[in-house]
């Protein structure tokens, strides 16, 4: 699998990330090696963990995917061949959340020692904390770095005003700046106003502001939980609308042109587009995750972007300028 590097840091990372808030919890321990197995075989190295997956789902508390992947590295002696990111700012039992300096060392010690390893290759702010000041955080961030216990930081789910706020008060100090960025991103376009709580969209804003300051765009929920192949998942409400209804059909159209799923359209849309965002894929059976691999021999003819680029409505584009 190709590698490029994030932002302006050194850290080397594969062409697709490997999501895991379901690793070691819904998806069990077997299931969850073989997934990450099949990754590897593939030539993936880039993993997306976080401190409190997955705490939401009943009988868990949290750290169960870093525990999973810590195991599996460790049973695989692979840790050197893998680019491992994790989060800190959600609460989840022995935790507060937020971005303060003492909560950052903190879990960034716990997240460690449930990964089995001495450093994290890029560590996230997962949402914003507008109650610690930007300096606190950045600071934080700055001395795990120095301490040798991250390679690079990344912001999810902050808007881009404050993700160029925390990078030049950190440029200001000479301390490190965000090199990656995290949000929620598909081809199908929310609708003016939509609402998916502490999740943050990719929007024209935050590209322009990536692609000039080269940060490294990544997508969560490329896929829509499989709602563009399942009959079982309708298109989320927060994405239903005329706008949806055009894309879809543009879709379809290259999907079918091209003899490939429209999961992999999207993959391979989002890998081409300017600048390129690096889809994270799922799956919760290697079917489902061979399908998305496979999307990497997908590229898409220069006049098959521009289609799905136009398609939808025109006034849409203007409202998710905002
Ligand atoms: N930074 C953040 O705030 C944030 C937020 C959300 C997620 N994430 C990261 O992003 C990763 C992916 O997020 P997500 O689960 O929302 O992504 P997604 O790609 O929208 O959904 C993944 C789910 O879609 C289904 N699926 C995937 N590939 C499929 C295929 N080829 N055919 C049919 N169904 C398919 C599976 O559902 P079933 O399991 O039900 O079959 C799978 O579990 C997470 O694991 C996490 O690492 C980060």
């Amino acid at each position: 699998m190709r590698k490029l590097t994030l932002g302006s840091s050194e850290v080397e990372v594969s062409a697709l990330c490997l999501g895991t808030d379901l690793i070691g919890s819904k998806i069990d321990r077997e299931t969850s090696f073989r997934l990450l197995d099949l990754f590897r075989e593939s030539g993936g190295t880039f993993v997306d963990t976080g401190n409190f997956y997955a705490a939401w789902l009943p009988g868990c508390k949290g750290g169960e995917s870093e525990t999973t992947i810590g195991l599996w590295m460790k049973e695989r002696g692979n840790r050197h061949e893998m680019a491992i990111a994790s989060k800190i700012g959600f609460d989840y039992p022995g935790c507060q959340g937020g971005l303060n300096a003492a909560e950052i060392e903190r879990e960034c010690d716990k997240s460690l020692r449930r990964l089995q390893t001495d450093r994290l290759d890029l560590y996230y702010a997962h949402r914003d904390d507008s109650e610690t000041p930007v300096e606190e955080t950045m600071e934080a961030f700055d001395r795990l770095i120095r301490a040798g216990k991250v390679r690079a930081i990344g912001a999810s789910n902050l808007r881009s005003w404050r993700i160029a706020e925390a990078n030049t008060v950190a440029g200001a100090h000479g301390w490190a700046r965000y090199s990656a960025v995290e949000q929620r991103h598909t081809y199908l376009r929310p609708r003016h106003g939509a609402d998916f709580g502490p999740q943050v969209s990719i929007n024209e804003d935050l590209k322009g502001y990536c692609g000039a300051r080269d940060i490294t765009l990544i997508a969560y929920s490329a896929l829509l939980q499989g709602a563009y192949t399942r009959q079982d998942r309708p298109v989320p409400m927060q994405y239903a609308g005329v706008d949806s209804n055009a894309r879809l059909e543009v879709l379809r159209g290259v999907a079918e042109e091209s003899g490939v799923t429209l999961n992999q359209v999207v993959i391979a849309w989002m890998r081409q587009s300017d600048p390129p965002v690096l889809p994270i894929i799922a799956g919760s059976e290697p079917g489902q995750l061979a399908e998305n691999l496979a999307a990497l021999k997908v590229t898409l003819a220069e006049d098959q972007i521009r289609r799905l680029d136009v398609a939808g409505n025109p006034d849409i584009k203007q409202a998710w300028l905002r």
